[in-house]
């Protein structure tokens, strides 16, 4: 369970990498300023797993705005690796059983009972992430 170093610096926003640490699929995503906008709009009522969204997604060192999200790609239902919905206010889409994301992971809608776990991270720079 060695920390791994991801390279960001390729990553347009609206783009995402899955990246694998302690065997596990994780996604890295760079948010749009529409994706963020999105996710800031959702309420408590909206989620089953309530948790807000500062805590969810994350800025690069010199950067002023959160603009990352690090995430778990396994549903918290039976385990599935969800989809992106280009276009939808929604992040992630669980093809398995419908579950619905918001793009920082959380449960909107669907049988998986909790969030996708954050795994932890760092930025060790403005281009170099490091989850573990
Ligand atoms: Fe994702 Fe069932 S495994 S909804």
């Amino acid at each position: 369970g060695l920390p791994i170093d991801v390279d960001l610096s390729a990553i347009e926003p609206g783009g995402t990498i899955i990246v694998t640490w302690r065997s596990n699929p994780y996604f890295v995503r760079h948010l749009t300023e529409e994706e963020i906008a999105s996710a800031s709009e959702l309420t408590e009522g909206d989620m089953k797993d309530y948790a807000p969204v500062d805590g969810r997604i994350a800025a690069a060192e010199e950067s002023a705005n959160p603009e990352w999200v690090i995430v778990s790609a396994t549903c918290t239902h039976l385990g599935c690796v969800p989809n992106t919905v280009d276009n939808a206010p929604e992040g992630w889409f669980c093809p398995c059983h419908g579950s619905v994301f918001d793009m920082t992971g959380r449960i909107l809608r669907g049988p998986a009972p909790i969030n996708l776990p954050l795994p932890p991270y760092v930025f060790a720079d403005a281009t170099t992430l490091v989850v573990g």
